[in-house]
């Protein structure tokens, strides 16, 4: 089946047998690696991209199912240099082996499109899925809670 999407604001299009997850589709035919998999389970959050405007898991997504959708990676959320959640994680040192940052930037730049100034539970809630098995979260969420303007 021959897929079309637009992908990071440009028109694209791949084939499926129908089996293929999103996540996988995203890295192995349209070059864009950024969103990790790992659980596969839709557990971990590093998979997380931007579909039709709404936070999912594209590990879950069947790739068969985005024909006609509007997808965002965080390569995309990247594009015109670092995006306000890149730089505010940067800042304050939250990457360490860097392999679930990917799934937090777009799951906070996606909290900050709907409440652009969170408060610290808000921003907790809203990563509640996304797992750092580095145990970074206190950088991270520093990081978030100064880009909020939260103390
Ligand atoms: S790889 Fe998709 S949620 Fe973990
Ligand atoms: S920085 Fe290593 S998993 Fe989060």
């Amino acid at each position: 089946m021959r897929i079309h999407a637009e992908v990071n604001g440009e028109a694209r299009e791949f084939e499926t047998k129908g089996s293929e997850s999103l996540l996988f589709v995203l890295a192995d035919q349209l070059g864009l690696p950024g969103a990790k998999g790992a659980c596969e389970q839709g557990e971990c959050g590093s998979c997380s991209v931007m579909l039709d405007g709404r936070l999912v898991c594209s590990c879950l997504v069947m790739a068969v199912d985005v024909d006609g959708s509007e997808i965002v990676t965080v390569e995309g959320l990247g594009r015109s240099g670092l995006h306000p959640v890149q730089k505010a994680l940067v800042d304050s040192g939250a990457v360490q082996c860097g392999f679930c940052t990917p799934g937090f930037v777009v799951a906070a730049a996606a909290l900050l499109d709907e409440n652009p100034v969170p408060s610290s539970d808000e921003i907790r809630e809203a990563l509640s899925g996304n797992i750092c098995r580095c145990t970074g979260y206190g950088a991270i969420l520093r990081g978030l809670d100064s880009l909020a303007g939260n103390r």
